[in-house]
């Protein structure tokens, strides 16, 4: 049986109130499961992740962060404040952040070193619109995000990243990539980063539109690790089944 990660990515969603029994009931469905379970959750609920999530299998963490260890960033949270509440994960160079908030490749090389530093494993997503991959330059973007946020790390820092492709045109749309363009694409990233790093092993994720209707034909692809799940993470239901999901 393959070891998958399904992490969760709540973006601006769930309260206090949804998360308690969340959080409950999430510690006790990944006991029960072997495949790798987390939550990135909007940074005010870190401190309520931490007295819950604590010492449980599930692990936790953020969905952004600022590079600078401390200083006037207006409304920024650093890696020090991240390492404060204990988060074991940050998502990292998320097509959103990249689209509305302009983050370029040189800010998320910038974040992802600094996680690094701090010892909390970056969920690196890369991944190209609709635009791109009709106009025949899906690859060359991957591989300008992949090599632009990797840019100075060496084998054991690279190693040390889960990534995440997610393709924008399957982001929230309902619509995700088919098992064949996942796999084709990861493959491509896996193949990239053994090239231009030596890491032959790297954890990559499929993201984008993943529910438990699409999980197991996707999941069972040989390059595809586990699964980014956006808004299927917020049902609890709909997570645990693809907590569940089982493939070879
Ligand atoms: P989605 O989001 O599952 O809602 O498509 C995935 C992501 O953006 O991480």
């Amino acid at each position: 049986m393959k070891k998958l990660y399904l992490i969760g990515n709540m973006k601006m969603n769930m309260s206090i109130a949804e998360l308690e029994p969340y959080f409950e009931n999430i510690t006790t469905i990944a006991s029960q499961s072997s495949n790798v379970v987390g939550v990135c959750v909007p940074y005010v609920y870190l401190d309520m992740a931490q007295g819950m999530l604590n010492g449980s299998k599930v692990l936790y963490g953020a969905q952004n962060m600022h590079f600078q260890d401390s200083g006037a960033y207006t409304g920024e949270i650093s890696a020090n404040m991240l390492e404060d509440f204990g988060c074991d994960l940050v998502v990292l160079g998320h097509s959103e952040r990249r689209a509305y908030f302009h983050e370029s490749d040189e800010e998320i090389n910038l974040k992802v070193k600094k996680a690094l530093e701090k010892g909390i494993t970056p969920i690196l997503c890369f991944g190209e619109t609709l635009e791109e991959r009709e106009g025949s330059m899906a690859h060359s973007v991957v591989e300008r995000q992949i090599v632009g946020a990797l840019a100075d790390l060496g084998e054991e820092d690279v190693s040390r990243i889960i990534f995440a492709y997610e393709p924008v045109w399957a982001i929230g749309t309902g619509v995700s990539a088919t098992s064949e363009q996942a796999e084709e694409m990861i493959s491509f990233a896996k193949r990239l980063i053994a090239d231009e790093f030596g890491v032959n092993n790297s954890i990559m994720l499929y993201g984008g539109s993943l529910k438990p209707s699409n999980a197991e034909d996707i999941l069972s692809k040989p390059s595809i690790d586990g699964g980014l799940i956006g808004g299927a993470c917020l049902k609890l239901q709909d997570f645990e089944q693809l907590i569940n999901t089982k493939v070879e």
